[in-house]
């Protein structure tokens, strides 16, 4: 997931030779079962755990990441500005955990973001504005008390 310069020729599946591997997955909210799982296939489904703590700044290393799903846990803390690196990022979900801070400004770069979701959160400040940022329902936002400004009424 960080090595950008990767052999990319043909299509090639995880693992060598003959394997069966069937996972059912969850893709921009929408439930897919996979039998064979494409290298280029490269998504973080962690929601539903218990995990407590920060985003690590690391994650913003994950350049080649189309999903990143963390909702359901305990995270606290800030968004690490770090996540503008995640360029072919289509979906963040972070629902339903502790997270604070004010929604970083540089996520308004990520132009293939297409789903996100931070409802359920301790986040502060006005959203962010422009590109993909104006796609966003206000629902996406729901139960964070502090933030303001479009798409929610509250200035
Ligand atoms: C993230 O995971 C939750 C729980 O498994 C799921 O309901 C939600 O649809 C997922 N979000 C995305 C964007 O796929
Ligand atoms: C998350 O916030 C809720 C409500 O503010 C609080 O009850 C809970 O203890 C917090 N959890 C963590 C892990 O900080
Ligand atoms: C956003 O997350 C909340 C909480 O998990 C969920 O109820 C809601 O359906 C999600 N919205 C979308 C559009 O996925």
């Amino acid at each position: 997931m960080m090595n950008a310069n990767g052999d990319k020729s043909g299509l090639k599946y995880m693992g060598d030779g003959y394997y069966q591997d069937f996972i059912m997955v969850i893709l921009k909210g929408v439930e897919i079962a996979m039998e064979r799982i494409l290298t280029i296939f490269t998504t973080i489904d962690f929601s539903c755990n218990k995990f407590e703590g920060h985003i690590p700044k690391s994650i913003g290393k994950l350049c080649l990441l189309h999903e990143l799903n963390f909702s359901h846990n305990d995270l606290t803390g800030h968004i690490p500005s770090s996540l503008e690196n995640l360029i072919k990022l289509e979906a963040l979900e972070l629902s339903w955990n502790n997270i604070s801070g004010k929604i970083p400004e540089q996520l308004a770069s990520l132009t293939f973001l297409e789903v996100l979701n931070f409802s359920q959160n301790h986040f502060v400040g006005p959203i962010p504005r422009g590109k993909q940022f104006d796609t966003f329902q206000n629902d996406m936002y729901n139960g964070n008390m502090g933030l303001c400004g479009p798409p929610l009424s509250k200035k």
